[in-house]
């Protein structure tokens, strides 16, 4: 039996899917009944009722104001259903911590997109109540979402704004500072008018590339499994290995008394010196291993 992501997204090959993922292009799979069932078939996507009184932790409420991550509140599960009885869409958070399946599924994913050991993967649950769903956003990570129950309508759209952004951001909401100084447009306020819709049905997989725009509907009480990584870039890469660096030296390591310009030069000096005999290789290692 096929597990990780050739099994995701058969019967894409994967060098079809390295195309989709390098130029952010989403897609959907619609799986049949007997697909995937080792994922379709965990105890934890049973149904919400089920989920909610095996969960021990706390479950996000995504408040109606806005409709999204960034207006929630943490709930004890035994409030949980409350809320979604109201309206309002519930996240489960981390679920492959008490998944050895899942969290087998996610590793092999990780390894086979070829995103660094560093990178954060984890498996969400979203139940979400009839007519209801996600603000416009778009997220810095790589997303899979499988839909086990209900359906759901996804709206997607090209991201004019910001290519590879290292944050979320909602529709609306005021921008990230450091975002800000590396977007290429204006962040529009509605949806851009060229958008692609998928809909979802149980057994569907739908691939959300990062920095996509998306939007969702559910019909139906709808419960969804995601596999989301947050990869770092090479810029993280490399300026983990430059502090591991930096940091065998007690001169770097110094409180740095801003006023002394001159032992600051002194210090970029040596590490230009340094820099020549950096090779991609040493850094991966270092950072991989
Ligand atoms: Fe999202």
């Amino acid at each position: 039996m096929k597990n990780g992501l050739s099994a995701l997204i058969y019967p894409l090959k994967m060098t079809e899917f390295l195309d989709h993922f390098k130029n952010n292009g989403p897609f959907v799979i619609h799986h049949g009944p007997s697909e995937l069932r080792v994922l379709r078939e965990l105890p934890q996507v049973s149904s919400l009722k089920t989920l909610l009184e095996s969960w021990n932790e706390h479950v996000q409420v995504h408040l109606p104001d806005l409709r999204d991550e960034a207006s929630a509140l943490d709930v004890p599960p035994s409030e949980a259903q409350k809320y979604f009885d109201q309206g309002m869409g519930l996240l489960f958070n981390d679920v492959n911590r008490f998944s050895p399946v899942l969290q087998n599924w996610l590793d092999e994913i990780r390894a086979d997109l070829g995103i660094s050991a560093q990178s954060y993967g984890r498996c969400l649950i979203y139940a979400t109540p009839d007519g209801k769903g996600t603000a416009p956003h778009f997220d810095q990570n790589i997303n899979f979402v499988l839909q086990i129950h209900g359906t759901k309508k996804w709206t997607l759209a090209t991201n004019e704004s910001v290519n590879n952004p290292m944050v979320r951001h909602t529709m609306g909401q005021p921008v990230d500072p450091e975002m800000i100084s590396y977007l290429s447009k204006t962040m529009p306020e509605k949806m851009p008018e060229k958008t692609t819709t998928f809909d979802l049905r149980p057994g569907s997989l739908l691939f959300v590339p990062r920095g996509v725009w998306h939007s969702t509907e559910a019909h139906g009480d709808a419960l969804a499994l995601n596999f989301t990584f947050t990869a770092p870039a090479w810029a993280d890469l490399f300026l983990a290995a430059l502090r591991s660096r930096l940091l065998l030296s007690p001169e770097w390591r110094e409180s740095a008394l801003v006023a002394e310009k001159g032992k600051f030069e002194e210090l970029l000096s040596t590490l230009i010196q340094d820099l020549p005999h950096w090779n991609a290789v040493d850094i991966l290692e270092a950072t991989e291993s």
